[in-house]
């Protein structure tokens, strides 16, 4: 299952990559917002990683308007890994050399066909492990020592 979430200023992005998910054949799970009524960006961002936390989901989508605030926000959230994406190259390397649980898009800065080239190559790519996984570990650590 896919968290996808956004804040007003990604609600209509959030529409075009779900019907790219469905076209697809991913399952979603839509956290909101569901209009255009401004709301604060780091509560949609807490739901859709809290999600994964608690494993109900495995990955997800973040979008506002630039993709900073919900991956700052998301990264907040203890055990989660987000990152900001623009294009499709670090959008691949989030997931093989990070294993991003999740990518974060901004609707007033990256256009459609290329959120959804973005989307695809995230999903398409498999994470490396081997010295990406012990980096990814020394990620997480930190945050254990805090
Ligand atoms: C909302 O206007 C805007 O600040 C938000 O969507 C996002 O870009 C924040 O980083």
């Amino acid at each position: 299952m896919l968290a996808i979430g956004a804040d007003h200023g990604g609600v209509n992005l959030k529409e075009t990559i779900k019907n790219y998910l469905t076209e697809r054949g991913v399952e979603f799970k839509d956290f909101g917002t569901f209009g255009t009524t401004s709301i604060d960006y780091p509560d949609i961002a807490k739901v859709v990683a809290d999600s994964i936390v608690k494993g109900e989901c495995e990955k997800g989508i973040l979008i506002c308007g630039t993709g900073i605030g919900v991956s700052i926000s998301a990264n907040k959230v203890k055990g989660i890994r987000a990152a900001h994406v623009t294009d499709t190259y670090s959008a691949r390397m989030a997931k093989e050399h990070n294993n991003a649980h999740i990518i974060c898009l901004g609707e007033r800065i990256t256009g459609c066909d290329l959120a959804v080239e973005i989307v695809k190559a995230y999903l398409d790519a498999e994470h490396l492990g081997g010295r990406h996984g012990v980096r990814v570990e020394k990620i997480m650590n930190i945050e254990k020592a805090e």
